[in-house]
């Protein structure tokens, strides 16, 4: 899937012009070039196999109440279905997750931590969310909810 994509940091910009600034590193969008094969999706496979179980991203949304009067919905992201190493050789950097293509957060992990984020946020709606798994070895990755 073609994408523009941060020259500095990584970050995948999901619409087609690029941000005034990267909401990752703050590069200005002049950092920003358009990459084919910039993210890997369900899609591009035809059999499922042991890389893309382990890279793609599996999303939950939950209804909570732990934000306050109103209700929330707490976004999970575990990569993946098979669990993705976490070690310095190998490991996802980030977790970065978007509403309606819209930024809205991002997680970056060490090789201490499990591949797993979890935002909560309200006025959700209907919004499609998407997140987007970075491998160091193996590219980016995205699942759409
Ligand atoms: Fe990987």
């Amino acid at each position: 899937m073609k994408a523009l994509v941060c020259s500095v940091c990584g970050y995948v910009h999901l619409q087609d012009v690029a941000p005034e600034k990267c909401p990752i590193c703050g590069a200005p969008s002049t950092a920003f070039n358009l990459k084919e094969n910039a993210l890997k999706t369900k899609e591009d496979v035809v059999t499922i196999g042991e890389s893309e179980k382990k890279h793609l991203p599996s999303i939950t949304i939950d209804t909570k109440n732990c934000c306050g009067p109103q209700a929330c919905q707490e976004i999970r992201a575990k990569i993946g279905e098979i669990t993705h190493p976490m070690t310095p050789e190998h490991s996802i950097l980030k977790i970065v997750f978007y509403a309606d293509k819209n930024f809205i957060g991002y997680t970056s992990l060490t090789p201490s931590l499990n591949p797993i984020s979890v935002l909560c946020v309200t006025n959700l709606e209907n919004k499609k969310i998407s997140v987007v798994a970075h491998c160091n070895i193996h590219g980016s990755w995205i699942s759409e909810i």
